[in-house]
């Protein structure tokens, strides 16, 4: 295991590094990654199981046609360490090893990211520590920056918070509106996602405090 508690998928074994994803709606981080996948580009890894904790979400719908494994599990109205011990049991048993957060709307349990340590990835449309929560973009625009892009990182106990594994930079254009400015954030986002877990997944990567850099 590498320090960031992931096996590189070209370990002794060969086995695959595999993901269970995570989302709440339309899931084109997602597709993002399910393409990457399937045209090559992500060597060594493949998707275990995606999960969605919302019924109907289009993202769920979009990975049954890929036919891909699936599972909804509804939050809404359970009790968070319940609901999230339901999908730590269909995680392990899709043999997941790293979980992708991709458009996830709801905070995960003390529990369930102690029980994925350093093995949960999130994908936030801000130059993190700049803008969490919600509405990052607009925020963004409102604050008036000249840069904006995506961050994706380690999920810990704190919102928006965990290591960053790479961020990704735009220009704000002068005729930007906030709409804009987030169709320009996801596209750099649905090219940071997957480089991101090809990080992660090479094993070269290691955490070294709050950084995450390529081993010496
Ligand atoms: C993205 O903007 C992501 O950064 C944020 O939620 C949105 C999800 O979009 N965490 P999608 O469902 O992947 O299209």
């Amino acid at each position: 295991m590498s320090p960031s508690g992931v096996s590189g998928a070209g370990g002794v074994s060969g086995a695959r590094l595999r993901l269970g994803i995570l989302l709440s709606g339309r899931g084109s981080n997602f597709l993002a990654i399910a393409k990457n996948i399937r045209e090559g580009r992500l060597a060594g890894v493949e998707i275990g199981v995606v999960i969605s904790n919302v019924e109907g979400a289009a993202g769920i719908a979009a990975a049954r046609e890929l036919g891909l494994t699936t599972a909804v599990h509804v939050s809404k109205g359970r009790k968070r360490a319940e609901h999230d011990a339901e999908m730590l049991a269909t995680l392990r048993a899709h043999n997941v090893d790293l979980v992708i957060l991709a458009g996830y709307m709801r905070l995960l349990s003390p529990e369930f990211i102690a029980a994925y340590h350093n093995r949960i990835l999130n994908i936030h449309p801000s130059l993190l520590p700049a803008f969490p929560g919600l509405d990052a973009q607009q925020q963004a625009f409102d604050y008036g920056v000249k840069v904006a892009g995506c961050t994706v990182h380690f999920v810990d106990e704190h919102l928006d918070h965990g290591t960053i594994i790479l961020q990704r930079v735009i220009e704000v254009l002068d005729g930007d509106d906030a709409h804009s400015l987030a169709e320009r954030i996801l596209a750099e986002e649905h090219i940071a996602y997957s480089e991101a877990i090809a990080r992660v997944a090479s094993g070269d990567y290691a955490m070294e405090g709050r950084r995450f850099v390529k081993r010496a």
